[in-house]
């Protein structure tokens, strides 16, 4: 089947930073580096290194004709990528020693998603399909509504989190991924606990602390993989494009998440985002202990 991954396509600035820098600061950055970027892309490139058949709906500006060439080079469809007359999405990206980032986005050209591409992508699409978004586009509630009156399986990634975007999805989504930050604002903004939103599966990431699935009938921990952590940036789209593209090759849930979770481990062990993300023969020959 196939993955229509509605997304943003970013281009990355990384910087390597002593620290994140606080309010007022200025800060020299040690390493500069450029690469694709975007939750949404970054997803569907995990997707399809997962060997999935991957589907980007989107859109750049003229500028962004390299970032369309890296996606189809990663075998993503990018027929459905829209070229509009704003500047192509970017990412502003600090990242510390330990890993741990700050991120500021310009959404360019990621929030003029023509609605006519939308549309000429679901019109291709089939009954047991993947539809899924996150929140760095344009249309998303359309997008995932239309999908789920058409008989696919919908997915929502909730980043960067919003309390009102992901309530405007919330009754077509069959699968919500979203951090634990996350799920405990959303829980306080619906007086709701996750578990009880009426979406049949909802994964929830801990960072080191693993996944917790609310699901199949009740709620699972699952422990992440140790690895020493360069840059973990894109790491929750890493893991969002793999759970899609198991489920999608009719992997249980558990496995799904166990693969996962590995190539977010490798990713996070590694500089960068969309490049970083591991293939499928990486991530079956990895051994990583708990
Ligand atoms: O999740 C990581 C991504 O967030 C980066 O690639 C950046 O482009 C922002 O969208």
């Amino acid at each position: 089947m196939t993955i229509w991954n509605l997304g943003s396509i970013n281009a990355d600035f990384a910087y390597g930073v002593p620290r994140l820098p606080g309010p007022g600061e200025t800060l020299a950055a040690g390493s500069l580096t450029r690469g694709l970027g975007g939750k949404g892309a970054n997803l569907s490139v995990a997707a399809a290194r997962a060997a999935a058949r991957v589907v980007h709906v989107g859109a750049v500006g003229p500028d962004g004709r390299w970032a369309v060439e890296r996606l189809l080079e990663y075998g993503v469809d990018t027929r459905h990528i829209a070229e509009v007359g704003e500047v192509t999405g970017h990412a502003v990206i600090a990242v510390d020693p330990d890993g741990e980032n700050c991120i500021l986005i310009w959404p360019g050209a990621n929030v003029a998603i023509p609605e006519a591409a939308r549309d000429a992508a679901l019109a291709e699409a089939r009954v047991g399909d993947r539809a899924v978004a996150q929140n760095e586009t344009n249309g998303q509630a359309a997008w995932l509504g239309t999908a789920k009156r058409l008989g696919l399986s919908t997915a929502y990634v909730a980043a960067p989190f919003d309390p009102q975007a992901v309530g405007a999805v919330l009754e077509d989504v069959d699968l919500l991924i979203l951090n634990e930050v996350e799920a405990a604002q959303l829980e306080a903004a619906l007086g709701r606990r996750v578990s009880d939103l009426g979406v049949p599966d909802v994964l929830v990431t801990m960072g080191a602390a693993g996944v917790r699935w609310h699901g199949g009938g009740g709620a699972q921990d699952f422990v992440a993989p140790r690895v020493e952590a360069v840059d973990t940036t894109g790491a929750g789209d890493t893991f969002a494009g793999y759970v899609l593209a198991g489920l999608d090759r009719v992997m249980p849930m558990a496995q799904a998440i166990g693969q996962a979770q590995v190539a977010a481990a490798l990713m996070v062990a590694r500089p960068g985002t969309a490049d970083a993300i591991p293939d499928l023969k990486e991530v079956q020959d990895a051994r990583l202990g708990p």
